[in-house]
C-alpha cells in the first residue's frame, strides 16, 4: 500500500498559525520572527535586523522570543489536527524547520494551552495574596522541564533582592538604556501608534519595581523591602546548561509553554530579563543562588488582582517574507 504524502496547508490555515505566532511574548515586543511556508514545512525565521544593542546585545532575547513563538506554532499545528516535527537549525535566517505530518487528534493539553495564546499578557503588577497551590505550581514546572532546560525556584531571596535592588539603580541611571527603552515605549492610540513597541500604559508606576522594565523614574525600594516582596511572589529561574543559540531558543519554548500553562489556570504572569544583560550580573546570580546552569530569564506568577491591558502586534503580512504567504490571503 502506497503512503499518502501530508496535505499542504490552507490559506485560512495559514492564516490560524499566523495569528497564533503574532500573539507570542516577544523582548521589548520587537516581534523578531517572520514565516516562511514551503509546503508541508514551514520555517521560523528570526528577524536579526532587529537590534537593541543595550537590552540584548548578544541576540538571546531575540532568540527566546523566537522560541516563544515556535511554541504557539507547534500548538496551532496541532490544534489543527496536524502532527509536526520541530527541527532546530541555524543557517542564515532559519532558526527552526516544522514539518507537518499526518493528521492526529488533538490532545485536551494542547487546546488549553492554545487557547491560552490569546488571553497570555505580560502582568507587572502585585499579584493577590491567594496561595498557588502546590500541585498547580508542580503542573508549571513540569511544563516547562525539557531537555537542557531546568527551572529553579531562587532560594537566598535576600541576596537575589540585593542584586535587583542594584541593577536598577545601574539602570535607572544609564542614559543609552533608557534612549533605547524609550524608543520601544509604544503610544497606541494617536497618529504615532504602532503595531510594535510595549505600550506606555503596560509601564505604569504602579507596576511593582523590578518587574517590569526600570525606567528613570521607577521606584526602588530597599533591599529588605524588596526581599519581603520577592517573598510574597512565585518565582522560577529559567536556566539552561549552556549559553549557545540553540539553548535560548529552547529556553523560549519552554518559557512560553509555563507562562500558557500559567493562562490556562487562570494565573498571571511576567518575564524578568533586563538584569540579566548587565556585566557580570548573571555569574553572581549563578554563585549567590547557587544555579545549576546559564540563567536566561526570571518568571514571576500569581493570580492577578487587576487585569493587565493587551499589547499592540505587527500586521499580520508582516510576518511573511516579501509577502510570501504560501499561498494565504
Ligand atoms: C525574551 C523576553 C524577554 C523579556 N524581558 C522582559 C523584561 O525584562 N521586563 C519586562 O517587563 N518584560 C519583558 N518581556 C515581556 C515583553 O515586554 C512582552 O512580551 C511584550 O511587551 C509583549 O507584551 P505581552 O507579553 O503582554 O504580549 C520579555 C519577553 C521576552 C519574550
Amino acid at each position: 500500500m502506497t503512503a499518502v504524502a501530508p496535505a499542504a496547508l490552507t490559506s485560512e490555515q495559514i492564516g490560524t498559525l499566523a495569528r497564533a505566532v503574532s500573539r507570542a511574548p516577544s523582548v521589548h515586543n520587537t516581534q523578531p520572527w517572520q514565516l516562511l511556508v514551503r509546503g508541508t514545512e514551514v520555517d521560523l525565521l528570526e528577524r536579526r535586523s532587529v537590534v537593541l544593542r543595550r537590552q540584548d546585545p548578544f541576540g538571546r532575547d531575540r532568540m527566546m522570543s523566537c522560541g516563544a513563538a515556535l511554541t504557539n506554532l507547534e500548538l496551532a499545528l496541532r490544534v489543527l489536527g496536524r502532527d509536526c516535527h520541530v527541527a532546530f537549525r541555524d543557517d542564515e535566517d532559519a532558526v527552526a524547520t516544522v514539518t507537518i505530518g499526518r493528521p492526529r487528534a488533538v490532545s485536551d493539553r494542547d487546546f488549553a494551552l492554545y487557547h491560552a495564546i490569546a488571553r497570555r499578557r505580560s502582568h507587572r503588577h502585585e499579584f493577590s495574596h491567594s496561595r498557588v497551590a502546590a500541585a498547580v505550581h508542580t503542573a508549571l514546572v513540569v511544563a516547562g522541564e525539557t531537555t537542557g532546560v531546568h527551572l529553579v525556584v531562587p532560594a537566598h531571596l535576600d541576596k537575589f533582592a540585593q542584586l535587583l535592588g542594584f541593577a536598577t539603580r545601574v539602570l535607572r541611571e544609564d542614559r543609552g538604556y533608557q534612549r533605547e527603552l524609550a524608543m520601544w515605549t509604544a503610544h497606541t492610540t494617536g497618529p504615532s501608534a504602532t503595531g510594535d513597541g510595549v505600550p506606555e500604559d503596560a509601564l505604569s508606576p504602579e507596576a511593582l519595581p523590578v518587574a517590569g522594565l526600570v525606567r528613570t523614574d521607577t521606584p526602588v525600594p530597599d533591599d529588605a523591602v524588596l526581599a519581603d516582596r520577592l517573598a510574597a511572589e512565585n518565582l522560577l529561574v529559567v536556566c539552561t546548561d549552556g549559553d549557545t543559540r540553540a539553548e535560548h531558543l529552547a529556553a523560549g519554548t519552554a518559557l512560553q509553554r509555563i507562562w500558557l500553562t500559567a493562562t490556562a489556570k487562570a494565573l498571571a504572569a511576567s518575564v524578568i530579563t533586563q538584569p540579566l544583560h548587565l556585566t557580570g550580573f548573571r555569574a553572581r546570580l549563578v554563585s549567590e543562588l547557587v544555579l545549576p546552569g546559564v540563567p536566561q530569564a526570571i518568571f514571576r506568577f500569581g493570580y492577578p488582582e487587576v487585569p493587565a491591558a493587551p499589547s499592540p502586534r505587527l500586521p499580520l503580512g508582516e510576518l511573511f517574507p516579501d509577502g510570501h504567504r504560501g499561498g494565504a490571503r
